[in-house]
């Protein structure tokens, strides 16, 4: 069913914000996820996009499919809703940074006595405005799925996630586990359908889990006809 669709779109890696001239927020994300989905996506269709924010040069070598890369949530937006068309499906693994400082300093912050507050706003919500502009352009074949990266209450978190998002499935990564996360080769998932159904993936290689998380996608495609 993958085959079929016009693109498969995948984001992954960390994304940076930046309050002076060489200091940012950012987190712990390699990319490895992200990575795997779209060599996996890629071997179902070559019509893979890997949107990814600032990871390890290495990961990045030699893969055939087409990558667009970024920085900052601001320009993960952008990218998306650029690739984004009817009959595809998006994976959203980055983990995009949900906040960013009100004030970006042209120089260097000094050194001072005390302490040095950072006042931050929110960047926008991607999933949030994906699920807008597919309601806005009438796309009736774009399946949404988005990630959850939780530490407790995970279930329910995720669940809500895929609520509030608009999405058509959720992959729950319980990244308190050893094993699975952030910048380990590893992952554990449990996948939440919007029908309501779940599946635990126990541990395994990213590229397994990539796998499992891609055949879940087509069975879903293929309940939908
Ligand atoms: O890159 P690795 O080191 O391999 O690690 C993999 C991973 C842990 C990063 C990955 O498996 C993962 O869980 N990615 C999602 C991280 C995340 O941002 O989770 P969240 O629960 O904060 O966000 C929920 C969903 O909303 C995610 O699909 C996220 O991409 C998306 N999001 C988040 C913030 C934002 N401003 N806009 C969004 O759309």
């Amino acid at each position: 069913m993958l085959s079929k669709v016009n693109k498969i779109i995948v984001t992954g890696g960390p994304t940076r914000e930046w309050f002076d001239p060489i200091r940012y927020i950012s987190n712990a994300s390699s990319g490895k996820m992200g990575i795997a989905l779209a060599d996996e996506a890629f071997k179902l269709n070559t019509s893979t996009v890997f949107i990814h924010g600032p990871i390890s040069e290495h990961l990045l070598h030699g893969k055939a499919y087409k990558m667009v890369s970024i920085e900052s949530t601001e320009d993960l937006l952008n990218a998306v809703l650029s690739e984004l068309e009817d009959n595809s499906v998006l994976i959203m693994a980055a983990a995009p940074a949900d906040y960013t400082p009100v004030n970006k300093s042209a120089q260097k912050i000094k050194k001072t006595e005390g302490e040095l507050v950072i006042t931050m706003k929110k960047t926008p919500d991607i999933l949030k405005n994906v699920a807008q502009y597919k309601k806005s352009r009438g796309f009736k074949n774009l399946f949404v799925v988005g990630f959850a990266a939780e530490t407790n209450d995970t279930e329910n978190y995720a669940k809500g996630k895929l609520q509030q998002k608009d999405l058509d499935m959720i992959c729950l990564n319980d990244v308190s586990q050893s094993g699975a996360g952030f910048n380990v080769d590893t992952n554990i998932m449990t996948i939440f359908t919007r029908s309501g159904e779940k599946f635990d993936l126990p541990i395994k290689s990213k590229n397994e889990i990539a796998r499992d998380i891609l055949e879940r996608v087509s069975i879903e495609l293929t309940k939908r006809g």
